[in-house]
């Protein structure tokens, strides 16, 4: 009997086999023993999309409460340019106060809280008579006055929170300086133990930096998350198979490895439609293209077309060459395939920098250390060809 397709598609859903990431889960071990015997050694884990971030912080949950700290998972929301800080603020508290594990004395603090109206409207309805530095002078107070209690109620060493997405704060972005700010108050300091772990994506969190500087001096610690290597890729694909009754054929492993380059989220998708082709519990090199059709739709839907779509029409020429050529080109490069190949009518070969900058600036290519520029990843060359295909 065949096992119901054991792949986690999904942000944010635990993947069955959680591979790599070593470095990453020695590092939060550390920071959790000298956040217990030091200060707290607040963390930034920066990855872009897809690459694993939420996968590391559940696992950073699980560890935290493993050596008895509970630890409270925090996903941030989109806001909007008219939110105000204070949405923000509010935001994490209830997450917060919801993320713990309950037990009798958190479940009587939040009892409090809402007898005495420490409550999200409560805060807000104080904060709206308040000038802008005044409101963030209140919000800073709340929140401290929510962290002591709160700590206290948890009753344990440590507490962890972990936030993701904080991207998603870059609208109201003071809501990270708020947190730095009472974070290193002296009353918090000496009367709770938290460790917070941000998530972000890289623009996100250099945006934060851009703008409250004493922010990146603050949460010191980052975790770059990078790609899996092939070995963890093979790892994770046979392990993940393991006893479902179905087999990837080598070539298989090796294909998914060459197209997804290790990046987590393609890996799960494009093994998922692999694994629904299967027959007889084989996968081979015969249900490849078929798989593989879905996967890039998928991707599509999800990420790949608003990423396609931010690229201008001349931009658009430019990025099918790194595309098709799927290999690291320089300008010149670019410029003499332009210009021997007449890609586009009339093209401003002079401009190519600009619009390989901007390429760069909006995420869909990446530049190297020796000045030639590449397509984000395979799959994406492959989408690119095909919408390119259809113009
Ligand atoms: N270390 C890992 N090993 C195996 N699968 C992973 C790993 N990290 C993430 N994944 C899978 O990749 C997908 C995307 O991960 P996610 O954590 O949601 O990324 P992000 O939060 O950075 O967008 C999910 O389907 C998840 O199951
Ligand atoms: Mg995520």
């Amino acid at each position: 009997m065949i096992k119901s397709n054991p792949f986690t598609p999904q942000s944010g859903w635990e993947p069955k086999i959680f591979g790599g990431r070593e470095t990453q889960l020695l590092d939060f071990k550390k920071s959790l023993e000298q956040s217990v015997t030091s200060h707290p050694n607040h963390m930034v884990v920066v990855g872009e999309w897809g690459i694993g971030k939420t996968s590391l912080l559940k696992q950073y949950k699980k560890i935290s409460q493993e050596h008895g700290y509970p630890a409270a998972y925090c996903s941030i929301s989109q806001f909007a340019d008219r939110s105000r800080p204070i949405d923000g603020i509010n935001l994490i508290t209830q997450e917060m106060a919801f993320g713990f594990p309950r037990t009798k004395s958190l479940s009587h603090f939040l009892g409090d809280i809402e007898s005495v109206g420490l409550n999200m409207g409560f805060i807000s309805a104080t904060l709206k008579k308040n000038k802008k530095t005044r409101k963030k002078l209140q919000a800073q107070v709340q929140f401290a006055s929510f962290l002591i209690p709160l700590f206290k109620s948890l009753k344990a060493k440590l507490a962890v929170i972990l936030l993701d997405d904080i991207q998603n704060l870059l609208p109201i972005s003071q809501v990270i300086d708020i947190l730095r700010s009472v974070l290193s108050k002296d009353e918090i300091l000496s009367q709770t133990k938290y460790l917070f772990v941000l998530a972000s994506t890289p623009e996100g969190w250099a945006a934060f930096i851009d703008k409250h500087d004493p922010v990146g001096r603050f949460f010191r610690r980052r975790e770059l998350i990078s790609p899996l290597t092939k070995e963890q890729v093979e790892v994770i694909i046979s392990k993940t198979l393991k006893n479902t009754g179905v087999n990837f054929e080598k070539q298989i492993m090796e294909r998914v490895f060459s197209y997804t380059q290790g990046h987590p989220y393609e890996l799960q998708l494009l093994c998922s439609h692999l694994y629904d082709c299967q027959i007889e519990g084989k996968v081979s090199l015969k249900q490849w293209e078929g798989a593989f059709i879905n996967t890039l739709r998928e991707l599509g839907h999800d990420y790949f077309s608003s990423l396609f779509k931010r690229a201008s029409e001349r931009e658009s020429d430019v990025l099918g060459i790194l595309a098709e050529k799927n290999k690291p080109l320089k300008i010149a490069d670019i410029r003499s395939i332009m210009i021997t190949e007449k890609r586009a009518k009339n093209f401003p070969v002079a401009n190519i920098k600009n619009f390989l900058y901007r390429l760069k600036d909006k995420g869909l290519i990446k530049r190297q250390a020796d000045n030639s520029y590449h397509i984000l990843d395979p799959m994406f060359a492959e989408y690119v060809q095909r919408e390119k295909k259809q113009d």
